[in-house]
């Protein structure tokens, strides 16, 4: 039997009928329980079925799903466990309270997407788009994803994933145990110029846009995998380690949820290779054509050279930090050893 592949907003918008809200740590917050105790990501009662059924037909149709997985990523994260661990155990937990909250900020941001309206799309592709992601997202894919980053805008006091991150962040540090961070700006690939300039502007900018969001996804992934870890070590947080296992919870939630959006993420971008685009002028091309080489350079930027860029960035932030604290003798001597524990892949 084939699932359906035409949903309405409201459809892709459904929840779990929920046997227990989602509270922890004193927020009320997105998703809820299952009578069995099982914690489900909101509005993915139809969602997720849908994505995976867009993705099949694709399939169907003889065309793949692209590589959405962390190999497209070919720098490990800076700084590494080990070096985490490190300043923790010395009472340096301002590089990774900082972390936590830049993260809570930019999920925040992604609330954004709620009002976003994505360009006709059938404007651009020949093939009818009823049937497929890319047809629905204007129909609730945006609105759901901008809902879980940053809390739904039409339910106040709900908090989405800006919200889990401070929570988490107050459970393992307690609140205000560090200034607040500056927050970067834009942290997606920023490319002077036109990329695609067979299409009209609105759809290049969109097509960016979605792939910069799915390269972000699976990075964060990378992070997540990092604080669960440093979370659940038990020889870190000692005086309040059931709080920090409760932040580890909380990280596997929002986990949970963001799996959702790569899901919806990579059907698109597989999706858009499949179909003839109207180019400029009346011609048509393969979607394949011109969307491969512009995401071959988005992995490599994402995947390296930004991660590169980060460390760098990271580790002058992280010797500012340690001399402040330590001054220069013994600050210089935790940094030697700080850096010996760097394991980044410089293939
Ligand atoms: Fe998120
Ligand atoms: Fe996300």
């Amino acid at each position: 039997m084939n699932a359906p592949l035409r949903y309405s907003r409201d459809e892709l918008m459904r929840s779990h009928p929920y046997a227990r809200p989602h509270e922890a740590a004193g927020y009320r917050l997105h998703g809820g329980f299952l009578a069995d105790g099982a914690y489900v990501s909101p509005r993915t009662l139809v969602r997720w079925p849908a994505v995976r059924a867009w993705g099949e037909a694709l399939k169907a149709r003889g065309w793949p799903l692209i590589d959405a997985s962390d190999d497209l990523l070919k720098r490990d994260g800076y700084p590494s466990f080990e070096q985490h661990k490190l300043l923790l155990a010395k009472g340096l937990g301002q590089t990774l309270w900082n972390s936590l909250t830049v993260t809570g900020i930019i999920e925040g941001r992604g609330q954004g997407l709620c009002s976003m309206v994505a360009p006709d799309m059938q404007k651009l592709i020949v093939e009818p788009l009823a049937e497929t992601a890319t047809g629905h997202l204007n129909a609730g894919l945006l609105y759901a994803h901008g809902a879980d980053e940053g809390g739904d805008p039409a339910k106040p006091g709900e908090g989405g994933h800006d919200a889990m991150w401070f929570a988490a962040r107050d459970l393992v540090f307690g609140k205000g145990a560090y200034p607040a961070p500056e927050p970067p700006g834009s942290i997606a690939r920023e490319v002077a110029g036109r990329e695609m300039a067979e299409l009209p502007e609105g759809f290049e900018q969109l097509i960016k846009f979605l792939m910069n969001v799915l390269m972000i996804e699976i990075r964060a992934e990378s992070f997540f995998a990092l604080c669960m870890r440093i979370f659940r070590d038990r020889d870190l947080f000692k005086d309040r380690r059931e709080a920090a296992e409760l932040a580890a919870v909380l990280v596997e939630r929002i986990r949970a949820d963001e799996q959702s959006h790569v899901g919806y993420l990579q059907v698109l971008i597989s999706e858009l290779r499949s179909f003839t685009w109207r180019a400029a002028g009346g011609e048509t091309a393969s979607g394949a054509a011109i969307l491969d080489p512009v995401w071959a350079r988005m992995v490599e930027w994402h995947g390296s050279t930004e991660r590169d860029l980060a460390a760098a960035r990271s580790r002058a932030a992280i010797e500012s930090q340690v001399i402040a604290a330590r001054g220069e003798g013994a600050g210089r001597a935790l940094l030697s050893r700080f850096d010996a524990l760097d394991e980044r892949v410089m293939a």
